[in-house]
C-alpha cells in the first residue's frame, strides 16, 4: 500500500514538476520577449506543454521558419491571407508577427488544432474547421493579398487539388501571391525519413499524392499563377517551396 501511494506521489510529481520546469528553463517571460520568434513562443506558452514544446523545437528545427521570411519580402503590404490546413497554427502566428496590419483567416480540418490555432492567433486570426479543396465560408473575404498552404496540398488527389488551386485563384487580388511547401515525390527511393512518414500515413489510413515539381508547375500556370519561385526546403530534395503570383485577368476560370 506504502510503495502503491508513494508511486502515485512520483508519478504526480513528474507529471505537474515536468511542465513548471521546463518553463522555467525553456520559457519566455513576456517583458523579455523582443523578438518574433520569442513572441510567437509566448502565444503557445500557456495554451498547453505538449503544443507549446513542438512549436519550441519546429521554430528551432524547421527551415520553415529561416526561409519563410526571406520569401514574404516580395509581399510587404499583406493585409489579409489564408493559411489554409494551418495546423495548430504556426506559420499563421509567425505571418501576424511579421505583419501588424494583417488578418488572418485559418482553415484546418482537425477540431483539436482549430481551437488552438485560434487561441494561439488571438484577435486577429480567423480560424474555422474545414478542409481543401472545400475550404471557403461566408466569413472569409472575397479577396485576398496571399494564401499560404504549408506541407498539406500532398492530402489532396489531383483532382482536388487542381480545384483548390482554382479556388485559391478566384480568392486572390490580381498580383497576390500564393505560397505552397510540399513533399515531392523522391527522385529514386525516397529516403528513410520519407518512407517513415509513408508508413505512419497507412497506419492512420490517410492517402497521399506526390507530385513533381514540373506537374505542380504546370498545374499552376492552368489555375491562373505565375510561378516565380521553386526552391528546396532546407537542402531536402522531398521539400520542395512554389511561390506563385496569381495572373491578371485571371477569373479562375471554372471551380
Ligand atoms: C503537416 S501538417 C502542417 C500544418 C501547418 N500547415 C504547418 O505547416 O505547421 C498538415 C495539416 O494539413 C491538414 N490537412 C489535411 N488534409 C487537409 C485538407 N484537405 N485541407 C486542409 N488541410 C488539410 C492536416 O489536418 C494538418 O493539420
Amino acid at each position: 500500500m506504502g510503495w502503491a501511494i508513494l508511486s502515485v506521489c512520483i508519478f504526480a510529481l513528474i507529471v505537474l514538476g515536468v511542465p513548471v520546469i521546463l518553463r522555467a528553463v525553456l520559457g519566455v517571460k513576456r517583458d523579455d520577449a523582443n523578438s518574433w520568434r520569442e513572441r510567437m513562443e509566448l502565444r503557445y506558452q500557456n495554451i498547453g506543454i505538449s503544443v507549446w514544446i513542438f512549436a519550441w523545437f519546429k521554430l528551432r528545427l524547421d527551415a520553415m521558419f529561416r526561409e519563410l521570411p526571406e520569401f514574404v519580402k516580395v509581399m510587404p503590404n499583406l493585409r489579409t491571407a489564408m493559411d489554409l490546413g494551418c495546423g495548430h497554427g504556426f506559420a499563421a502566428c509567425a505571418l501576424l508577427e511579421w505583419f501588424g496590419e494583417l488578418k488572418l483567416y485559418g482553415v484546418e480540418p482537425s477540431a483539436g488544432r482549430v481551437c488552438t490555432a485560434a487561441r494561439a492567433t488571438g484577435e486577429r486570426g480567423v480560424v474555422v474547421q474545414g478542409a481543401a479543396p472545400d475550404f471557403e465560408w461566408p466569413g472569409l473575404p472575397d479577396r485576398l493579398d496571399a494564401v499560404f498552404a504549408l506541407d498539406m496540398m500532398h492530402f489532396l488527389s489531383d483532382a482536388d487539388f487542381e480545384r483548390t488551386l482554382r479556388r485559391i485563384r478566384a480568392r486572390l487580388n490580381d498580383g497576390g501571391y500564393l505560397v505552397i511547401r510540399t513533399p515531392m515525390a523522391p527522385e529514386s527511393f525516397g529516403s528513410w525519413a520519407w518512407h517513415l512518414a509513408r508508413i505512419v500515413r497507412k497506419i492512420q489510413g490517410i492517402g497521399a499524392w506526390h507530385r513533381s515539381a514540373q506537374r505542380i508547375q504546370d498545374a499552376m500556370t492552368a489555375a491562373g499563377f505565375q510561378t516565380t519561385k521553386t526552391q528546396m526546403s532546407g537542402e531536402n530534395p522531398e521539400l520542395y517551396w512554389f511561390i506563385a503570383m496569381a495572373c491578371r485577368n485571371e477569373t479562375g476560370g471554372s471551380r
